[in-house]
């Protein structure tokens, strides 16, 4: 007896466990029915990038139009598709997957990149990441390596000049900097899909900002980022408001925000699977960067000498969005309850697009719920009424 209440509370924990928690990231494409496809680019300065491909089931690929997403911070290719288990919802058209709502309108080639030093690009020409030169890069050199990389390859790869974009926070930066630095990449990107877009951090109010004066030790200590687990612990402590405590510990949750009121608790263990990704401790110690000086500025080596290096210039310079072309068409999506895109920080972004690059928005669109948070754009629940409709019906219109 005693011996059959074991075996079926056993049973019963195997049964509760989500298959998606055991999945890599080919299978949890495959079991959605698509297929994929892994391609690998070089980057110019050596980095090896993944790149994942969904396909439809028999591999084939119609006339379609490419469209690239790109991840945030700490995150890769699987933020966009492990958002539901379900591949439709009730009230929208594609459900809430944003990599596999796109494949289901039957219009896109969806290419999901993944930046160097995160989970699935950790490759390069001549060094492992064991080696500590292998991680001496910021988002900068995702803006102007990693981008330029992939968007040269999908077009090859799809025969199209053009190219759609949707970045999510970091990926929205980088590519806010490309467009700066060289601004004929506005006729390439079309459009530039702006999720939760960050440029100026200024006001932040994410728990990045308590360790943002520490940016010029983690500039000297570089390497790949592993904050100690007392540290995430103690913050994990301080801003936790969950009871999962479990989420507050994962880096991911911790640098978003602490507001879960859009997740499905149900799936947790499946985010905390396939999240946090990897990245340099230079990436963080960038943005702590940018939290300290309120601009968007280029990655500050620390001396003059190293900067003029780099820049030519011996003060580290601003990325230049006064370049950005009054030719790129560029969306924003966003929500009111943001850790990292507060009013004063997008609106002088808005502003100096408008008044300096002479930039028309083509969408600004705000999520109707008022409590939209950064990490919902990736984990929300009903992302595809509130968000993922819109988003597909701008990229139909500018694509
Ligand atoms: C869709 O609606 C049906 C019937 O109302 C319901 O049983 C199901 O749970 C809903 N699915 C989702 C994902 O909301
Ligand atoms: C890159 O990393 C190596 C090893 O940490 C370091 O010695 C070197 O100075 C770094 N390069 C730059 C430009 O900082
Ligand atoms: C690529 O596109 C060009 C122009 O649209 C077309 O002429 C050419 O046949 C295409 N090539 C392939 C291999 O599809
Ligand atoms: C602005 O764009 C031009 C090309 O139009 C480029 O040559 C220049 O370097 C850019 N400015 C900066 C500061 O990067
Ligand atoms: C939440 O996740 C659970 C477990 O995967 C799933 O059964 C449920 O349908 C999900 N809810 C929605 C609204 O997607
Ligand atoms: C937003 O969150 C607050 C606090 O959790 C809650 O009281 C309110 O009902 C939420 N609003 C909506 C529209 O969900």
């Amino acid at each position: 007896m005693k011996f059959l209440l074991l075996l079926t509370l056993v049973v019963g924990v195997f049964a509760l466990s989500d298959p998606d928690e055991e999945r890599s990231i080919e299978e949890l494409i495959e079991s959605r029915g698509f297929g994929v496809e892994v391609h690998s680019v070089t980057t110019e300065d050596g980095y090896i990038l993944s790149v994942h491909r969904i396909t439809s089931k028999d591999g084939s690929i119609g006339p379609l139009k490419p469209v690239i997403l790109q991840h945030g911070l700490v995150g890769s290719a699987s933020d966009f598709l492990v958002n539901s288990p379900h591949l439709h919802s009730n009230d929208s058209k594609y459900g809430d997957t944003l990599g596999f709502a796109l494949k289901l309108t039957g219009r896109y080639d969806v290419w999901l990149s993944n930046s160097r030093g995160s989970r699935y690009s950790q490759g390069h020409v001549r060094y492992t990441t064991l080696d500590l030169q292998y991680w001496n890069f910021s988002f900068e050199h995702m803006a102007v390596y990693d981008l330029p990389a992939v968007i040269e390859y999908v077009q090859h790869r799809s025969n199209s000049s053009k190219v759609a974009y949707v970045g999510y926070s970091q990926g929205t930066a980088i590519m806010f900097a490309l467009l700066g630095l060289r601004p004929e990449y506005a006729q390439v990107v079309q459009p530039f899909i702006a999720m939760a877009p960050v440029a100026f951090v200024g006001h932040n109010k994410s728990p990045v900002r308590y360790f943002a004066r520490s940016a010029p030790i983690l500039r000297l200590i570089g390497g790949e980022f592993l904050p100690s687990v007392n540290l995430v612990n103690l913050m994990a402590e301080m801003f936790c408001r969950h009871q999962l405590r479990a989420v507050c510990r994962n880096l991911m949750f911790l640098i978003g925000g602490s507001d879960y009121n859009h997740l499905n608790s149900s799936r947790i263990d499946v985010y905390l699977h396939f999240t946090p990704s990897s990245t340099s401790t230079w990436d963080i110690a960038h943005w702590a960067q940018l939290v300290n000086s309120d601009r968007f500025a280029r990655f500050d080596y620390g001396t003059a000498q190293e900067n003029f290096q780099a820049y030519g210039v011996k003060l580290v310079p601003d990325y230049p969005l006064h370049n950005v072309s009054s030719k790129a068409k560029i969306a924003l999506f966003r929500g009111l309850n943001d850790v990292f895109v507060q009013e004063e920080d997008i609106s002088r972004l808005k502003r100096i697009l408008a008044e300096e690059g002479k930039v028309d928005l083509i969408e600004d669109f705000v999520v109707s719920d008022p409590n939209w948070t950064h990490l919902d754009f990736i984990f929300g629940l009903n992302s595809g009424r509130l968000f993922i409709d819109r988003l597909i019906q701008v990229l139909d219109t500018h694509s």
